[in-house]
């Protein structure tokens, strides 16, 4: 048991927040949001289990193995359309999950407007940018403590 683990999903393109279309997703790398989502949780004792994968298949296996973790937060990238495997491994989770996303999804393409996982989610933060990642920890302390 780990309760004191707070799992930081990532899916594909995330790891390469910083030089991935800077004018959308910002400067900030995963690296930093990491390390703010850390620091945002600390107060409570929690640390973080970060991860991000460019396939679904490696993402579904860390929530498989994260079923001890307080909590999660998940920006599944495009896989937030279609990923019908992540959704169902995010319906197994035993733990509140809020999905993030930096931009705001529905300002922009109508591909991007619909979330498998969304019925799913405890909340859902969309277009803050990082500042959304370190909601979604304080948002998780509040609802799980
Ligand atoms: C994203 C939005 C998705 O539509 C896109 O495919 C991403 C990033 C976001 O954080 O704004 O990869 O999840």
């Amino acid at each position: 048991m780990s309760r004191t683990e707070l799992l930081l999903l990532n899916g594909p393109n995330l790891g390469i927040l910083g030089k991935r279309e800077v004018e959308v997703y910002g400067t900030a790398t995963l690296a930093d949001i990491e390390g703010e989502v850390a620091d945002e949780v600390a107060q409570h004792g929690w640390v973080v289990r970060a991860v991000q994968r460019d396939c679904e298949g490696a993402l579904i296996e860390a929530v498989h193995s994260a079923h001890d973790t307080v909590g999660a937060i998940v920006n599944p990238g495009a896989l937030m359309i279609a990923g019908w495997s992540l959704r169902d491994a995010m319906a197994a989770y035993p733990r509140p999950f809020i999905e993030v996303h930096l931009s705001n999804v529905w300002a922009r393409e109508p591909f991007r407007h619909k979330s498998v996982l969304a019925p799913l989610a405890r909340g859902i933060i969309v277009g803050l940018g990082p500042v959304g990642y370190r909601l979604a920890a304080r948002a998780l302390a509040a609802s799980v403590l």
